[in-house]
């Protein structure tokens, strides 16, 4: 695992946090933030959106991947997440697929989580283990695959 450097992590962390300050959660009081480090730089930032059909209630996660992609990006390097679980907050399985969708193909999406002494670097295919993405349908080699893999 390649990873991002203890700043940057630190400063997606921050990032994250910031946008779970705007999280509109109110059924759950549970606000998640999420930053995405998108292959050129950009940084794209998200939170949880609910709603009183409580079905169309969108993570943080994907609020950020979204917006990247809105904006024109597809290779996300890396995701920091920021829930009220500090530390021990992960993306849902949903989150993760859709993260999965957006990998680089030549290196692994990190996944930056609160973790017991700070920033924990995490790859994404460490919590989507043999997951089933573009490669499956366009038989590129495997976009979680390492380099060479
Ligand atoms: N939530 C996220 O935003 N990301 C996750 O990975 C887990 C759950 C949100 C959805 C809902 O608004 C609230 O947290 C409680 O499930």
């Amino acid at each position: 695992m390649v990873g991002v450097s203890d700043e940057r992590a630190a400063a997606l962390l921050a990032a994250a946090r910031e946008a779970a300050g705007h999280a509109y959660v109110p059924y759950s009081a549970f606000p998640v933030g999420a930053a995405a480090l998108a292959a050129d730089g950009t940084i794209v930032t998200g939170c949880n959106v609910e709603n009183a059909s409580f079905g169309l209630t969108v993570c943080g996660e994907r609020v950020a991947v979204w917006g990247a992609v809105a904006a024109g990006q597809r290779e996300i390097v890396a995701v920091a997440v920021a829930t009220p679980r500090e530390p021990g907050g992960t993306p849902c399985g949903a989150c993760r697929q859709v993260l999965a969708e957006f990998a680089p193909r030549d290196q692994e999406l990190i996944v930056i989580l609160e973790g017991e002494a700070g920033p924990e670097q995490v790859p994404l295919s460490a919590l989507l283990p043999r997951s089933f993405g573009p490669a499956d349908l366009m038989g590129d080699g495997g976009r979680l695959a390492p380099a060479g893999g």
